[in-house]
């Protein structure tokens, strides 16, 4: 394993950290009912900074004149590994994942004391996992028992997430690699998808070809829920049933992306169950395609987060009004929010290990400007529920076209651009056995 990006991304967080501590855990496992777990998944930041997939670890991070590089992981463990599998122990871990030490994790209620004593701060994000918030604070107590022989605990607990949030919205070389593997693979299961879609079949047949894609390809899971939404199904932002059968003359959408190596892609496409789109569905699918093309024309270096939302609506509210879904001017459908009845959330999102990935969107008030190395969604939607004031051809029709964009410094490299986006592109694709 090429371990020195996660090498180099501790250094960077030690440097900036200047003084104290740093805790980062990784995730608990998690029972699902009895004696049967959830997949497991690491914590994000704890591997970003570890490169490490096993539970119950932490790095640790001492900052200063002399930093120092810690893993607390599982022990080996003979008996256990015939039942579960391999476990490095801390020997091998060290070895392997570039630290300065590994210590058994049985080991660090009993060393975090010493580690904190002494130092002015503790990087640690609280509030999102009780058993480590108790665990820190039993080590605080512990240090602050100590005051009358001399002892100092650290006077201030910053949120270490903030710092890691601003180095994982730029990808580095190695993250991006990761996700345009996840891309390639994530893509070939949407055209896989295409090609097995019919009348009569199930959402959940559709399901199934997309882990197969996924699994096939080696990407370890889903990066989130799929969701095979046929018909009026596609109005229902989070439909993730993926029950019922589909019905020739209904679109069928699809957001769906693959996690390998922790990074994940987020596709959606919108098709014809019967592989020719109607001309109402052309007319929604068209609109919803040309907002996402301005929206990607925005995706710049120095352009605002916000400009490639904007660019969209602005698309999506003159047609709105084209369709006779909305009436009134543009501005005033824009500035009213009257276009949110159908086209309700934004059009895109950061994206890297997590699928709504780390990061701020504004800064200091305002949208943050896009950065090359940046990776992000445009994902811009119509979904026209049916009621008394649609016209009678557009109900139930629900588009979204998703794609994950990179930053480049000229403007942006679409990394899911194998999936066909066009109608004839779609209809080609379906057409073929
Ligand atoms: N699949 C989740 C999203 O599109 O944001
Ligand atoms: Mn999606
Ligand atoms: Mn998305």
């Amino acid at each position: 394993m090429d371990i020195q990006a996660f090498a180099d991304r501790r250094a960077r967080l030690l440097r900036t950290m200047g003084r104290g501590v740093a805790v980062i855990p990784t995730a608990p496992e998690r029972v699902r009912n009895r004696d049967s777990h959830y997949p497991y998944r690491h914590d994000s930041y704890f591997y970003y900074l570890s490169g490490f997939t096993e539970p119950e670890a932490a790095v640790v991070l001492v900052a200063g004149d002399a930093p120092q590089t810690l893993l607390f992981c599982r022990e080996k463990d003979p008996d256990k590994e015939v039942w579960d599998g391999f476990r490095h122990g801390p020997e091998a871990a060290r070895d392997t994942f570039g630290f300065d030490a590994a210590l058994p994790i049985g080991s660090l209620d009993e060393k975090l004391p010493e580690l904190l004593a002494g130092q002015p701060v503790l990087h640690y994000s609280l509030g999102h996992d009780a058993e480590w918030d108790d665990r820190l604070v039993a080590a605080l107590n512990r240090v602050r028992a100590n005051v009358r022989n001399g002892a100092h605990a650290p006077a201030e607990i910053r949120d270490v997430h903030v710092e890691l949030d601003e180095m994982r919205l730029i990808k580095d070389a190695r993250e991006i690699d990761d996700m345009r593997r996840a891309a390639d693979i994530s893509a070939a299961a949407h055209r896989r998808a295409m090609r097995a879609t019919a009348p009569g079949r199930f959402e959940y047949e559709i399901e199934a070809e997309l882990m197969h894609e996924f699994r096939r390809c080696g990407a370890q899971a889903p990066a989130y829920s799929p969701i095979v939404a046929g018909g009026a199904n596609a109005c229902i932002l989070h439909y993730v049933g993926n029950s019922q059968s589909l019905q020739d003359g209904d679109l069928l959408l699809i957001d769906a992306g693959c996690e390998i190596d922790s990074y994940a892609a987020d596709i959606t496409r919108t098709f014809p169950v019967g592989g020719k789109f109607s001309p109402a569905q052309r007319d929604v699918y068209e609109l919803v395609l040309a907002a996402q093309q301005a929206a990607i024309a925005r995706i710049v270096p120095g352009n605002a987060w916000d400009a490639p939302h904007e660019a969209a609506v602005r698309v999506l509210a003159q047609g709105m009004r084209d369709l006779k879904l909305l009436a009134g001017s543009v501005d005033g459908i824009i500035e009213s929010g009257a276009y949110r009845r159908f086209f309700m959330h934004r059009t895109g999102h950061w994206l890297g290990m997590d699928v709504h990935d780390a990061g701020e969107y504004k800064v200091d008030g305002q949208w943050r400007p896009l950065q090359p190395g940046m990776t992000l969604t445009v994902e811009p939607g119509c979904y026209i529920r049916a009621a008394d004031d649609v016209p009678p051809a557009l109900r139930n029709i629900g588009v979204r076209i998703e794609d994950n964009a990179l930053v480049t410094a000229a403007g942006c490299e679409i990394l899911t651009a194998a999936v066909p986006n066009t109608v004839g592109e779609i209809e080609a694709l379906m057409a073929q056995d």
